[in-house]
């Protein structure tokens, strides 16, 4: 279906959830700038413009500040929108899109003109930040309210999946180029701007900076490269790179590797056992439950491939699984790559705790269809880590002449984004690659 075919629905969800948001919370409006630009300390430079991500929610509109959609329950909600007379900038075009007949749309060319088209003085429910208040409206973010939207936002719809999906497609893109580009030869620098040409978006245009590791790099969980010389010869290429569409994100990371030997074997295996995690992303799952089985899996690799001799539990219980795999299994995504309402208990609020010793997951819910999350198992060999592993008790069970062999490849990970549905899970990665792969054929 169209995305003008699927925004109506998603429109009148948005009202909906804030309907109820605002009955819980005792407001007669909801208010939400998209933003304003954020300048470096005593300069006339701005950061790159993020747009409030609860706006996103309503209208894909991600360089627009300066507006605001207002809602009145059981009205069309006003989409305020700013569009300046600048000549020193390329000012927004006149509103157009599948988005416009959702709203009654009230152009302002002026700042100045905002507060006559906003409920001043009345009982408003204001989300963003402090630098978005105008005359007689400051942000205030009722915590009744957004406890509630973020809740909620965890349940995409089926506008934001097909917005998601072509995120992940417009990833794909760029990590096919990239994975040519480390085969080229390519340094790091390069093999990210073939990736940023790919997708068609600058730096900050992108959900996240681009992780781009060759050799060791890659046991760096959150490198980034700096332009500049590249190891002469690279082994294997580590790349978490996403994209954007609409707002929505795209967050994926694949590992290659030179030549066929014992790293390939490895990435093999790790691959394998990620897609069994998917096909595991089930409504009634206890994502803490899918974590912790993420870590028997690294463990039985561990032990298959001779790298510790200990029986899989065991590693667990251990702990030693952690020195290889020291990061959570994934988190939601959405408009946000880290999207909100991860650990939310429920609709008001409160925390799901994460189980002890695994301090950065960051996703503790129970999956339901229309969740989308991503699944990231790593393999890593992290001087750091090693080192303490080889100063404790456990040393004995570890292949060190191995280690050595796999170090300077830095480790693996794997990384897919899921739609949980009322049946099989979604995977928007892996179908995106597929949809490449039979357009090149
Ligand atoms: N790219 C950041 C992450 O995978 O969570
Ligand atoms: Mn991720
Ligand atoms: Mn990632």
């Amino acid at each position: 279906m169209t995305l003008a075919a699927l925004y109506p629905d998603h429109v009148r969800e948005q009202m909906r959830r804030a309907d109820v948001a605002l009955e819980r919370a005792g407001f007669d409006y909801l208010v939400i700038p998209s933003g304003e630009e954020h300048y470096a300390f005593l300069d006339d430079q701005s950061y790159p413009f993020r747009a409030n991500p609860h706006f996103l929610a309503w209208v894909p509109l991600t360089q627009h500040a300066g507006s605001f959609i207002v809602y009145t329950p059981g009205k069309k909600p006003r989409l305020v929108y700013f569009q300046p007379h600048d000549y020193w900038h390329e000012p927004p075009a006149a509103p157009s899109g599948f988005w416009v007949d959702a709203f009654d749309v009230r152009v302002i060319h002026d700042p100045a003109e905002a507060p006559g088209q906003l409920p001043i003085g009345a009982r408003c429910a204001v989300l963003g930040e402090a630098n978005a208040a105008v005359e007689g409206l400051v942000p205030n973010n009722p915590p009744a309210v957004i406890n509630y939207l973020h809740y909620q936002r965890a349940r995409k719809t089926r506008y934001e999946i097909e917005q998601m999906r072509r995120a992940s497609r417009r990833a794909a893109k760029g990590h096919l180029a990239a994975a040519a580009a480390f085969h080229d030869g390519c340094s790091e620098h390069e093999i990210h701007l073939r990736y940023c040409s790919a997708v068609e978006q600058t730096e900050s245009q992108l959900p996240y900076g681009n992780i781009v590791a060759l050799n060791e790099h890659a046991a760096v969980l959150h490198y980034h490269h700096t332009p500049g010389p590249s190891p002469s010869h690279s082994r294997s290429f580590l790349i978490d790179a996403g994209a954007r569409e609409s707002g929505y994100a795209s967050d994926i990371t694949r590992t290659h590797a030179r030549t066929d030997g014992i790293f390939s074997e490895l990435i093999g295996r790790v691959d394998t056992m990620q897609q069994a995690l998917v096909s595991e992303m089930r409504a009634g799952r206890d994502y803490r439950d899918l974590h912790v089985e993420c870590h028997r899996r690294i463990a039985s690799i561990l032990h298959d491939t001779r790298i510790v001799r200990m029986a899989p539990e065991e590693q667990v219980e251990r702990g030693l699984t952690q020195v290889f795999f020291p990061h959570g299994l994934g988190h939601f995504i959405g408009i946000q790559v880290h999207d909100v309402g991860g650990f939310q208990q429920d609709e008001s609020g409160g925390s799901i705790p994460r189980p002890p010793g695994h301090p950065f997951l960051r996703l503790t819910r129970t999956l339901e269809p229309g969740h989308v999350l991503t699944v990231e198992p790593g393999l890593y060999f992290v001087p750091m880590l090693l080192e303490k592993l080889k100063a404790s008790a456990d040393a004995s069970a570890v292949d060190w002449r191995l280690i050595d062999v796999l170090s300077p490849f830095g480790g693996i990970r794997i990384e897919d984004d899921v739609h949980v549905t009322a049946a099989e899970p979604e995977n928007l990665t892996r179908d995106a690659f597929a949809a490449l792969a039979a357009l090149a054929e």
